[in-house]
């Protein structure tokens, strides 16, 4: 994005926000390269495309697109309700769970109160911070993980927020049930606790922290999760909270009141349904991130082992020169030096043809 100057009347912090660069879009690589076959492994969505549930529901909706959508979302938090045992009071709906971010920085972050944030934590959180005038706080995170004692240590009493991408985008690492725990016993019970479930379908149950257990003990702690990764509907933009009563009305408070639109919500209970669906997409992972591993090894790359569908990759080159490369064979991937990743790209992990089309252009690029 070329950056021009902001009106003299733009609040001071606007200028400081850095873009975020979203994964370049399929259109735009063909349009730039001249070629017709471009694959896009660069935005962690679902190769297998949405549910064909979910595409029936949302056919069999289109004639109802005059109407606003159910600003509660009753339909879909009660099917959600019963999917995970919790009370719909205590559920928040998002435009995607990006926006139930900002809904935490908006009703929790004020003035120069402080948020704790990983170091490659996920960018959303650092931008709605600053949107507040809030300030983040960095937690290092060595070789790329999370460090529990460094985080309690960043914790002030203007601290306000903890955000825990678990796992992280973009690195993939997660913060284990025994951390997890030995954390929240630390964690002064007025500093609000977000766990940012987005890749949760993707994650092995054996080291993943049962985050729910938390609120039903009291904690004030939002769990966040999303209709666009396992679930294939990116483009619908569906995420909820989990949470305490008191705090999701605070989120409701500031929320737009028709923030999920009609097909979206639809779509999201149709995908609830189809179980098939979302565990043919964590075989599909499960598959695909064994042989990103071992196509890796045999180049000669370092990766961070991941809890999602994709995997970090350290390049011997510049990371970003390695995406332009990778550009050029028709192959979309991330670069992550906007987190001060210089050395790194991040790949999603598609279709069995899309993974070894990337291996290939991969081997060919350097
Ligand atoms: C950690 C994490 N949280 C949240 C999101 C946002 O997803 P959405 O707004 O599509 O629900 C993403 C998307 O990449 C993510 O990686």
């Amino acid at each position: 994005m070329t950056r021009i100057e902001l009106p003299t009347f733009t609040r001071p912090i606007v200028n400081e926000i850095a873009p975020y660069e979203p994964g370049k879009p399929i259109s735009e690589v063909q349009r730039e390269f001249g070629l017709a076959d471009v694959i896009k492994l660069a935005s962690n969505e679902n190769p297998l495309g949405p549910s064909p549930k979910a595409i029936a529901a949302v056919k069999a909706a289109l004639s109802d697109l005059h109407r606003y959508p159910d600003g509660s979302g009753f339909d879909l938090k009660a099917k959600l309700s019963t999917h995970l045992s919790f009370s719909p009071d205590c559920l928040v709906l998002g435009n995607g769970s990006t926006e139930l971010v900002e809904l935490v920085t908006e009703a929790f972050v004020g003035e120069r109160d402080e948020v704790v944030i990983g170091r490659y934590e996920f960018f959303k959180y650092r931008i709605a911070v600053q949107i507040m005038n809030g300030i983040t706080v960095w937690a290092e995170m060595p070789g790329l993980q999370y460090d529990v004692d460094e985080l309690l240590s960043k914790i002030t009493p203007r601290t306000k927020v903890l955000f825990i991408a678990n796992p992280n985008n973009p690195t993939g690492t997660l913060l284990t049930a025994a951390e997890s725990d030995r954390l929240m016993e630390r964690v002064p019970e007025n500093v609000l606790v977000v766990f940012d479930e987005a890749y949760y379908d993707y994650r092995d149950p054996a080291d993943y922290p049962d985050t729910m257990r938390y609120l039903q003990s009291g904690r004030n702690v939002i769990i966040m999760r999303t209709f666009s990764k396992s679930y294939g509907l990116a483009g619908l933009r569906v995420g909820y909270a989990i949470t305490t009563p008191a705090i999701a009305q605070a989120m409701n408070t500031v929320r737009e009141a028709f923030n999920v639109n009609s097909l979206g919500q639809i779509a999201a209970i149709a995908a609830l349904d189809d179980v098939d669906y979302l565990q043919k997409g964590i075989d599909l992972n499960i598959a695909g991130k064994a042989f990103y591993y071992r196509e890796l090894s045999r180049l000669g790359f370092n990766y961070t082992p991941s809890g999602a569908n994709f995997v970090l990759v350290r390049t011997p080159i510049p990371g970003r020169d390695l995406f332009k490369k990778l550009l050029q064979s028709g192959v979309i991937v991330r670069p992550v030096d906007g987190y001060g990743l210089t050395d790194y790209v991040r790949v999603s992990i598609g279709l069995p043809a899309e993974n070894a089309r990337f291996i290939d252009a991969l081997s060919t690029a350097i």
